[in-house]
């Protein structure tokens, strides 16, 4: 009789890469994917905790689950990732939630398979959180789940320890994968016919950082001088590592689409500095204006946090200021959150809700009417869109230009993981529609 996986996945491009990395295990064990959390032998939960509302949701879910383990006692849960990582929470959720089976970290996700073997032959919960041990991680066959792009991991943890964050707590020390193993992987994928490639960091930029291997913009053009059509993507770019030399390989190479993802945070150099983001808001202004004078068209987004310890009206303005100045393509506008352990946790001044939940509405509609006039420019044009999707409430196959922007449009027959010219005829906010031409 066939067995059933379903994974739920909470969080960034990272943990939708490790649950594909999940799905190569469990159906390496003789599972197969099910929609439907009912159906499923296994349930993973793949969580994040970068923000309270990730972790709540996450606790939430579980919780649920409790009735359907009742009447399935066979059903095995399993719960990873980020959450679980953070120093007591593994406790914490066996306390909470004594039903679920297994409990693992960022760190061990490659032993999920001895894992459910273990609990297959006890009863009792399997519960394994390890520390970082500065190893690159063995890797896992994915199954990748996101044709036509394809995620690549070139850096595991992060080092920069930005106060308010809690990435370099639950996903430990950066660590670069060899040059050779990324580029061979890279070939493999694109002669499998993956159109996109994304190479996945918490911080790309300082890739091979004090290692004899290649920097990454040499890792990049390396990439990119692979035969076949497809586009290069990379994320996430810290514009305190973002150098005029990526910036000439992102010009020089047609494959390296011309987005860059590169978080602002703030426009206030007060907060940036207790942010301990080591840029100054006009260092950043200067790499995007080095970016646009290589890269004139080159679409720029950011993420930006508001209510961050101290942040007064003036600071806030700076950001708003600093969001006009660079005119961002499209920002993901967060709430800051407190996470325990970090050093902004401890800081004194926390704003209240109220002030940041005012803050984040000016300033999100801001970055919409920015976001909104340029998608507005693109009416009257053709554009070529690498088709993602389709999308059956709206009836229409989705992809994105090289820029990033969504288009919707028709099709007759299935032109999933092909180049379109698509010509646009309308916008609404971040997407646009148009017809294949
Ligand atoms: N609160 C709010 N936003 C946060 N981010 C990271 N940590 C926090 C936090 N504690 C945001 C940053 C980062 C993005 C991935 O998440 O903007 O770039
Ligand atoms: Fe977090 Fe800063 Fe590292 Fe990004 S660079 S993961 S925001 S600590």
């Amino acid at each position: 009789m066939d067995k059933f996986y379903h994974i739920v996945t909470y969080g960034c491009q990272m943990n939708v890469h490790e649950s594909e990395k999940i799905a190569g295990i469990l159906s390496e064990l003789g599972y197969k994917s099910s929609d439907s959390m009912e159906k499923a032998d296994i349930v993973v939960f793949n969580t994040c905790c970068i923000r309270e509302n990730a972790e709540n949701h996450a606790f939430g879910n579980i919780g649920m689950l409790k009735k359907l383990k009742a009447a399935r006692r066979d059903m095995i849960i399993a719960v990873g990732g980020c959450l679980t990582q953070q120093l007591g929470k593994a406790g914490d959720l066996h306390d909470k939630f004594p039903y679920v089976d297994i409990i693992f970290g960022t760190h061990n996700l490659g032993k999920l398979k001895d894992y459910i073997l273990k609990k297959q032959s006890q009863k009792k919960a399997v519960i394994e959180v390890v520390d970082d041990d500065g190893k690159v991680y063995q890797e896992t066959k994915s199954l990748r789940t996101s044709y036509p792009n394809a995620w690549i991991n070139i850096t595991y943890g992060c080092n920069n320890f930005c106060t308010y964050c809690i990435v370099p707590y639950v996903r430990g020390r950066e660590r670069s994968r060899r040059s050779a193993d990324i580029i061979a992987e890279a070939k493999e994928l694109i002669a499998l016919g993956y159109k996109e490639i994304t190479l996945l960091g918490q911080n790309v930029n300082s890739y091979a950082n004090g290692t004899e291997d290649i920097s990454f913009p040499e890792l990049l053009q390396k990439i990119a001088e692979i035969d076949g059509k497809f586009r290069l993507r990379f994320m996430t770019s810290h514009p305190k590592d973002f150098s005029e030399e990526l910036v000439k390989v992102i010009a020089d190479n047609p494959k390296i689409c011309k987005c860059v993802h590169l978080p602002v945070q703030s426009g206030s150099d007060k907060i940036l500095r207790a942010m301990n983001r080591r840029y100054t808001s006009a260092d950043y202004v200067e790499k995007v204006a080095t970016l646009k004078e290589y890269i004139p068209n080159c679409a720029i987004t950011t993420d930006l946090i508001v209510g961050f310890p101290g942040e007064t009206d003036d600071d806030f303005k700076a950001t708003l200021n600093l969001v006009n100045k660079v005119g961002f393509s499209s920002a993901f506008s967060f709430v800051y959150s407190k996470r325990d352990g970090t050093v902004a946790a401890k800081m004194e001044n926390q704003i209240p809700a109220e002030v940041s939940k005012q803050r984040i509405m000016e300033l999100i509609s801001l970055v919409n009417s920015n976001t909104r006039e340029q998608s507005e420019k693109y009416i009257g044009k053709t554009v070529e869109i690498l088709c993602e999707d389709y999308d059956k409430k709206r009836g229409a196959y989705l992809g994105r230009d090289e820029f990033g922007r969504m288009a919707y449009f028709k099709s007759d027959k299935d032109v999933i993981g092909e180049f379109v010219n698509v010509l646009i005829d309308g916008a609404n906010g971040i997407s646009l529609f148009g017809k294949i031409v």
